[in-house]
């Protein structure tokens, strides 16, 4: 995008399509301009008001965008003389050496930081069973040094399929058998695995509009023809997909709690999916993140239930119900795929550690499992209660969405400014608007994660949040 006040060097487009936040698009590109030199030692940057009118977005997303080039000793704020860049910018090599900014950053922050209010994704980091996990750790630390030096079963330890499978009956009413069970490093080594197998590139693939950013990238990453299919309050609209593209490879989907609306797949949708799948010989791919950690009521039986379970790969994950840290999931092949899905894994991607693989199989053997969900969904409800309770009187018409709440905001509203701004303070809501591929149809909303909202801190998060919004 060009404009006659703005030099050449800073000719750039947001791309409002894409996964990273405008605000980091924004900031990269500056950056990109500086290190490279086409933004000269000395020269000025665009006032914040000129730049936010020219890319179409507001200020605030510049005036961040700007902070972080201050704090990256990149640029400097001359007072009335605007901001412009340092005399001497970091050298180029240097540049070469620091961390990645692409569009991945938006991933990668927050990474080994202890988890910030709002935050999706985590587990709650104060009712995480530290001691009795170390000791289970610990146990399985020296039961794994007195085997042989030999490779492993590249499916995962028998004991844990064996665990899995009739943790999966109890409550996800799976009837499976171990064999079918192949441990991952999580929901996305998982989704590796089934995309492998699948091999979807260039045939069409269903995803959930809004829908989680990682699952969409990955069919990206795999070469498929994304057709988002919306979401409405019985979750898929499946009739929808079927007239979009009835002859689709797959349809990947978290039919148990939506992400991030929350909603489960009504029994018309569901038993219109299966249908769809079992006569198009289509594959579902189910993200069953949350599992059975579900906060109202009991959660729905997974999709990978009975004679149609020939068409679902169910894909399961430690990473919500016990923590992201462990990395450990797992997928159940439907037995058509078995022998593919696990090909691959073998040659591919095995298991992961099995020191973790053993502690996890006693944590399930020995019923610490059922029970740290079952604190789990108490500690949850009450958190999402207070959090309902406070948000509501800054943000109206909160709404429950799985482990978090949705608070709506007004389509003039830029929900990606917000959380950016949000960040400085040392808050992590999500930007609605970023969960739909088409950007264009996008609602504009704040997920707010209420796993690690506690007494002590919510009003404190909350008034900043408050104060984000107003200034906003
Ligand atoms: C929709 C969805 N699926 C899966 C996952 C879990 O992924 P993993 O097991 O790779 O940590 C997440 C985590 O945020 C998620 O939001």
């Amino acid at each position: 995008m060009t404009d006659p006040k703005t030099p050449n060097a800073l000719s750039f487009q947001v791309d409002r399509a894409a996964i990273a936040p405008i605000g980091d698009q924004i900031h990269a590109s500056l950056r990109q301009a500086i290190v490279e030199g086409r933004l000269a030692p000395g020269q000025r940057l665009p006032s914040g008001r000129d730049l936010a009118a020219q890319l179409g977005v507001a200020r605030g997303t510049i005036r961040v965008a700007y902070d972080r080039l201050i704090a990256e000793n990149l640029v400097f704020g001359a007072g009335p003389a605007g901001t412009r860049v340092c005399t001497r910018p970091p050298a180029r090599q240097e540049d070469d050496e620091a961390p990645l900014d692409g569009p991945l950053a938006a991933f990668t922050r927050p990474y080994s930081s202890a988890p910030l209010p709002f935050q999706m994704g985590v587990p709650a980091d104060d009712a995480f069973p530290a001691k009795l996990w170390a000791r289970m750790r610990a146990r399985a630390v020296r039961a794994d040094a007195m085997t042989y030096t030999a490779y492993a079963d590249p499916r995962g330890e028998p004991a844990l399929r064996t665990q899995i499978a009739s943790h999966l009956a109890i409550s996800r009413h799976m009837q499976c058998h171990p064999d079918q069970i192949i441990v991952t490093s999580g929901y996305r080594q998982g989704l590796m695995l089934a995309l492998t197998a699948l091999r979807p590139h260039g045939r069409k693939a269903w995803i959930e509009e809004p829908g989680y950013p990682l699952g969409r990238r990955a069919l990206e990453l795999t070469g498929a023809a994304l057709e988002p299919v919306p979401v409405d309050a019985e979750g898929l609209r499946v009739e929808e997909g079927i007239v979009r593209a009835p002859d689709a490879l797959l349809a990947l989907v978290t039919p148990g709690q939506h992400a991030p609306l929350g909603v489960t797949l009504s029994p018309a949708r569901r038993h219109a999916l299966l249908d769809w799948a079992v006569a198009s010989k289509a594959w579902i791919i189910e993200d069953d993140y949350l599992g059975e950690l579900q906060l109202d009521g009991r959660a729905a039986p997974a999709l990978a239930v009975g004679k149609a379970a020939e068409r679902v790969i169910h894909i399961g994950s430690f990473s919500k119900t016990l923590s992201p840290a462990l990395g450990l999931g797992f997928v159940v092949a439907p037995r058509l795929l078995a022998e593919r899905l696990v090909e691959v894994a073998a040659v591919l991607a095995p298991a992961p550690n099995r020191t973790t693989q053993l502690a996890v199989t006693e944590f399930l053997a020995d019923g610490h499992f059922l029970r740290h969900l079952r604190q789990m969904k108490t500690l949850y409800a009450e958190r999402r209660n207070l959090a309902l309770a406070h948000v509501g009187k800054f943000l109206s018409g909160p709404l429950t969405a799985g482990l978090g709440v949705i608070a709506p905001l007004p389509q003039s509203a830029d929900d990606s400014a917000i959380v950016d701004i949000a960040r400085t303070h040392g808050l992590a809501p999500s930007a609605l608007s970023a969960w739909y591929l088409r950007r264009t149809h996008a609602q504009r909303g704040l997920l707010l994660s209420v796993t690690n909202l506690r007494p002590e801190n919510i009003d404190d998060a909350c008034a900043k949040l408050a104060s984000v919004v107003a200034s906003h």
